[in-house]
């Protein structure tokens, strides 16, 4: 039997065809644009997913028998506000998890209905890229969209919608929504009637191993598929890249190094960070995971490198690094390129360079871009090391820990080792392997995690250059404080 992983990205979409034994037997891409309308802002056509999805879909059966495809799973860039109205024609664009228009409804949620209340509620407290205030936002801006509004879900549902016809969502991407009793894995009354919702408008809920249908018998025809492929909840992406680096159960952690950069801890056993600084999201092997999300992360150095420097060849640029000058530089990078969540949670945040001499190259700012984007992980890191989380090592996954300098860089400023894995595909492996679990293949996604994830190399930190990466740490956590009040001065200048 052959199994689908989807992983539907910010900038594209990866697809995977995976066999019973967890060979990758072929991946497709498709990419689509990313449009920002105001500063800030960030949105998707759905659509464009949807024609990226049946494309890449083809393209990755082209030489396949597809009549052996099983089982389905889509794991998918979270927190995004899709809605359709009642003949399914989607109202708007899709406003993105990157996205920080909603300052002022983040605003009147932490602060009027109170960081308390909501955190009671959902586990959580707003951020500006969560699905409740962009709700808040449409209500407001663009009250004659919001009275349209007969389905909201999540990107990767969008897709499992137009695929089965199923309004359906999982459990770990619907943590991301502000809308969901996270302890309870059930919609919390008070937030839908908070946000004008009924929960007749909001997706049923799975855990991302179940079945939600079977593909729609002209879409299974047009792909050549077997009417009955089962189609899995699937998660959001980090749980789905996640399960995809074998983080699951106990004490596991994984860190992403996408276009945003995350730090997942997972653990059966639910519980909340007291200061609402990281996440409490439920977990796509059923349990809960703990997880801070930083918004520019390996897309820091696809900008600084591709937009301000006009390379694509990442790998000239890193081996200009030499390996001495690490952990020694004056210049400091914050990456807050789009704001910042965790755990500053921060709209107004931006980018700075600070410490340039007429001496500084331009490996030496490249080199800031790194570890700038390390020191921001390690934020969350400490937030949960305050929590007497123990993180002895972690998995990494992403474009960004393809680099072995960014790796060699992580490991020394979080002073533990990082493990690669062998079928290191980000979500779509995950997806795929939830596919697998539904369709009877593992009994459990732990079970499928201990039969197909291995581990391919380990980055060990070394003493003298964690010792060197300490103090620039202790530097670098100087720094947004300082600036901290010119952004938000500067934010409201602008306006
Ligand atoms: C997680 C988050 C991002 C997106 C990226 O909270 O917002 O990691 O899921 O696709």
């Amino acid at each position: 039997m052959l199994y689908i992983g989807i992983d539907l990205g910010t900038s594209a979409v990866k697809l995977l065809l995976v066999d019973e034994d967890g060979a990758i037997l072929r991946t497709a891409t498709r990419e689509y644009p990313l449009s920002f309308p105001r500063p800030g802002w960030s949105e998707q056509d759905p659509d464009d997913w949807w024609r990226a999805c049946l494309d890449g879909l083809s393209a990755l059966l082209a030489d396949a028998d597809p009549t052996a495809v099983a089982g389905i799973a889509c794991g998918g860039q979270m927190h995004g506000l899709v809605a359709l109205d009642a003949a399914d024609r989607v109202i708007r664009p899709a406003i993105l998890w990157n996205d920080g228009r909603t300052e002022e409804e983040v605003r009147y949620l932490n602060e009027e209905i109170g960081r308390e209340t909501l955190s009671r509620r959902t586990a959580n407290i707003a951020f500006a890229g969560f699905t409740a205030p962009k709700l808040l936002w449409m209500q407001r801006h663009e009250p004659e969209n919001f009275a349209r509004i007969a389905r909201v879900m999540l990107p990767k549902d969008y897709v499992v919608y137009r695929l089965t016809g199923s309004f359906s969502t999982d459990c770990s991407d619907a943590s991301g929504m502000l809308l969901l009793d996270v302890a309870h894995r059930r919609w919390s009354p008070e937030m839908l009637a908070l946000c004008g919702l009924t929960e007749a408008q909001l997706p049923a809920l799975h855990e991302s191993y179940e079945t939600v249908g079977t593909l729609r018998p002209e879409i299974a025809s047009a792909l050549g598929l077997p009417a009955g492929v089962r189609v899995a909840a699937g998660a959001g992406d980090n749980a789905a890249a996640a399960v995809g680096t074998g983080t699951v159960g106990r004490g596991g952690c994984n860190i992403s190094l996408g276009t945003s950069g995350t730090v997942f801890i997972s653990d059966p056993v639910f519980r909340v960070d007291p200061h609402n600084a990281l996440h409490a999201f439920a977990h796509a092997d059923g349990g809960y995971h703990l997880m801070g999300c930083m918004l520019s992360a390996a897309s820091c150095n696809k900008w600084f490198c591709g937009d301000i420097l006009g390379t694509a060849d990442y790998d000239a640029e890193a081996a200009a690094v030499a390996p001495d000058a690490l952990g020694r530089g004056d210049v400091y990078f914050l990456p807050y390129l789009m704001g910042e969540r965790s755990p500053i949670n921060d709209t107004s945040a931006r980018g700075v360079f600070f410490g340039m001499t007429m001496g500084t190259t331009r490996a030496d700012m490249i080199q800031a871009v790194y570890e700038g984007v390390a020191f921001a992980l390690r934020d969350s890191v400490e937030v949960a090391r305050s929590l007497g989380i123990a993180i002895p090592k972690s998995r990494v996954c992403g474009g960004g820990s393809r680099s072995p300098l960014w790796r060699t860089i992580l490991a020394n400023v979080l002073g533990i080792p990082l493990e690669t894995v062998k079928t290191e595909q980000g979500p779509g492996y995950g997806a795929a392997m939830l596919a697998m679990v539904a369709c009877g293949r593992f009994s459990s996604v732990a079970e499928a995690a201990a039969a197909l994830v291995k581990t391919a190399q380990t980055t060990e930190p070394t003493p003298a250059l964690t010792t060197r990466y300490e103090e620039r740490y202790r530097r670098f956590t100087q720094l947004y404080p300082a600036v901290k009040p010119l952004f938000a001065r500067f934010a409201a200048a602008s306006d």
